[in-house]
């Protein structure tokens, strides 16, 4: 009867200090930190092949977007045509314009698709570097499409397809290549300039950003930002001190043993 209880007592716990010792190690595994992708291979492996050749051959643009990846970003890459199209303008620019018009092309937060289509407005870019040098462009929907507006371009380039989507990292190609009205001419005959959407008085700075184009920006003119990287990471960091219940169970092992044996 007694040697009944100790054999019960063991059946109940062995298994479960067993299984507290699995999870431990289960638990583990996911915490190594994933690598950072390859910013130009990701572009031209979901087809953006000439820009991301671009980017890789300017090497102040390639150096910024693969750094801009540690804090957030959201990039926009023109497709191949698009490219192609716009090589005879860009060819035309200095080693430091062409950086710029590159770094225009990614705004130093990370966007969801569903997080651009509520975050609509005035947002500065990896260019922009103080107010001498705004960069900026308006992302506005029309309808389920998200369009980019740039002074300089009478119409708007449109949101094709998502070439990479990973927190905190997103990257959507465009059908056109993006104009910053810092190195073109405004457009001549500007539609009646759609109200642009209300900018939020203090804008505050990204604090992840290591580039000086950004660092030294007052502040991204990025509207009602909720979706901030810190606030992206911390869902990220949930799965710790797997190894407390595991030594509960341990402990409660020889007690259980003791009292087992106390009662044969
Ligand atoms: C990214 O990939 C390209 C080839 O697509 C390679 O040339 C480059 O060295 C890679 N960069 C890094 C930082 O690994
Ligand atoms: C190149 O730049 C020159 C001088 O700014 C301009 O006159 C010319 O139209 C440009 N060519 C192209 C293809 O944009
Ligand atoms: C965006 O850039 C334009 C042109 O450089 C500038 O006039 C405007 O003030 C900038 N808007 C914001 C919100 O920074």
């Amino acid at each position: 009867m007694r040697r009944l209880h100790l054999a019960a007592v063991l059946f109940v716990f062995l298994p479960l200090a067993v299984s507290a010792a699995g999870t431990k190690e289960a638990a583990k595994a996911p915490a190594a930190p994933p690598a950072p992708p390859n910013i130009t291979a990701a572009m031209a492996k979901g087809g953006c092949k000439a820009f991301a050749a671009l980017v890789a051959a300017s090497p102040d643009a390639r150096s910024t977007f693969q750094s801009a990846g540690d804090g957030g970003m959201t990039a926009f890459c023109p497709s191949d045509d698009a490219v192609r199209s716009f090589m005879p303008r860009y060819k035309n620019l200095t080693a430091d314009a062409k950086a710029s018009l590159l770094l225009f092309h990614a705004v130093p937060v990370y966007y969801s698709q569903r997080s651009l289509k509520s975050n609509n407005g005035v947002m500065n870019t990896l260019a922009t570097d103080g107010s001498a040098n705004n960069f900026n462009f308006t992302v506005q929907n029309e309808g389920e499409q998200v369009t980019i507006k740039t002074d300089a371009s009478d119409h708007a380039a449109r949101l094709k397809s998502t070439v990479y989507d990973k927190d905190p990292i997103a990257i959507y190609a465009l059908d056109t290549v993006l104009e910053p009205v810092e190195l073109f001419e405004p457009a001549e005959s500007p539609a009646p300039a759609p109200a642009p959407a209300p900018v939020a008085d203090a804008p505050k700075a990204p604090k992840k950003t290591r580039h000086r184009h950004v660092a030294d920006a007052p502040g991204p003119a990025v509207a009602a930002d909720d979706t901030s990287p810190a606030d992206q990471k911390k869902s990220s960091k949930k799965s710790a001190s797997p190894a407390a219940p595991c030594l509960r169970w341990l402990a409660a092992l020889p007690v259980a043993v003791a009292v087992a044996a106390a009662l044969a």
